[in-house]
């Protein structure tokens, strides 16, 4: 029986791991649950699993927490950040599934680590902010960090059995995205709805618009890069509509060893928690016959400028992607509450990136400090760039 943690339990991945977490429910219990805001959500999954503890985003939604919940007795409430660390150090807890949205990720994520916890990564920011740190704390702590976004259970999948020397490259897949085919003329009058419509992935809003701008390939092709020990020229992107083919890795003999699936995250955060076993679900098999075509193409980097800002981000290092990542979380918000248009968030994160000058990000204080004055410049870009 393995006792887990779970951050961002209200959330699309916190969702669908509570479903694996409920289908398995003799190999893992619920000890604790991190949420944000959604107390309603969080009330009910209380109810269900019965959590010794739980933490919520700030002290006003722990309070009406506490009115909320049936059996105040039985749940103790915690908020904020401490609470967040204290759920993911809890001695009782064997793994923690780190699926909060964003930067928030980051401290408790990290203080799981070093506590000796396993941890099962969904929140890829933790990665992009300080991936190096955070791979030498596994390393010392002796825990295994295992991926649940899809790409990256993908790649882990496929160099089960092999050698690491002998790979050549990884080929981490893209939908694309619902403006694949559009101009820069049609994706500057998208709405926020059009963004959300996601053609294959049910996921949180930040994700859905960081596919949309293919962000989110780059934020990924950094975490990769911190998870697989590669080199930035060993990552290659590719454009794969249909997202059946999850991602590969080439070997240097060209042998190319890809895992395939059907588009649903139960797959990998089951795996993630159950490695090296596969477990059974419920859902249909992946039918290639029906499919009868899988495509491939390269992305189009002059029309998705966030994934060429990923990448330079990810080429300069030290404290720059954590910069990147906070300019995004701003102007993804801002793009979410119609403060600007979608254009208009490449050219947010560039202009913060601009004035940042980058430190080597050697310490999880400095990479936190890092994300805060990037808030604070990219939202003052925002007022004097974007605002009336
Ligand atoms: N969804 C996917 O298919 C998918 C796939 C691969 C990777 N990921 C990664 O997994 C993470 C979660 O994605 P998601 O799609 O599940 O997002 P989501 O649906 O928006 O859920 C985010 C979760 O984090 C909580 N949260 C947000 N901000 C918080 C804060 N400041 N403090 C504490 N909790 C906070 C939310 O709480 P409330 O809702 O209660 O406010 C919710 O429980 C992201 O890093 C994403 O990149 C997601």
């Amino acid at each position: 029986m393995k006792n887990i943690t779970l951050l961002g339990s209200t959330g699309s991945i916190g969702v669908n791991a509570l479903k694996v977490l409920e289908m398995y429910s003799d190999q893992f219990r619920v000890v604790a649950l991190g949420a944000g805001r959604n107390i309603e959500r969080l009330a009910t999954q209380i109810e269900q699993f019965h959590p010794s503890a739980v933490a919520v985003q700030d002290a006003e939604t722990a309070h009406q927490l506490r009115e909320l919940y049936p059996d105040k007795q039985a749940c103790k409430v915690l908020w904020g950040n401490g609470g967040f660390i204290e759920l993911a150090t809890l001695e009782e807890t064997d793994t923690v599934i780190s699926a909060m949205m964003g930067a928030a990720g980051l401290l408790p994520t990290f203080s799981a680590i070093r506590a000796g916890k396993n941890v099962a990564l969904a929140n890829k920011e933790t990665m992009v902010m300080a991936g190096g740190l955070v791979m030498a704390e596994a390393k010392k702590q002796g825990v295994s960090l295992l991926p649940i976004d899809s790409e990256h259970s993908a790649i882990f999948q496929s160099l089960q059995g092999h050698l690491n020397e002998d790979v050549r490259r990884i080929i981490l897949t893209a939908s694309g995205g619902p403006f694949r085919s559009f101009s820069l003329e049609q994706m500057a009058q998208v709405t926020p709805e059009d963004a959300l419509n996601h053609p294959n992935w049910l996921m949180g809003p930040k994700i859905t618009i960081d596919s949309a701008t293919l962000m989110n390939k780059g934020l990924e092709a950094i975490e990769a890069k911190w998870l697989f020990d590669l080199h930035m020229d060993q990552i290659s992107i590719l454009v794969h509509p249909q997202s059946i083919v999850h991602s590969m890795v080439e070997y240097r003999d060209g042998s190319t060893i890809a895992q395939l699936g059907v588009p649903d995250m139960m797959i990998p955060i089951a795996y993630a928690l159950s490695y090296p076993r596969h477990l059974e679900n419920a859902l249909p098999p992946l039918d290639l016959g029906s499919l009868r075509t899988l495509s491939f193409e390269e992305p189009d980097l002059d029309k998705f400028k966030c994934l060429s800002l990923a990448l330079k981000a990810a080429s300069t290092g030290g404290t720059m992607p954590a910069v990147l990542n906070a300019a995004n979380e701003i102007a993804v918000s801002a793009f979410l509450s119609r403060k600007i248009g979608f254009l208009a968030i490449p050219d947010l994160i560039e202009r913060t990136m601009e004035k940042h000058a980058p430190l080597p990000g050697e310490s999880i204080e400095e990479v936190m400090d890092a994300d805060d004055l990037a808030r604070k410049t990219a939202k003052a870009l925002l007022a004097k760039h974007y605002s009336g």
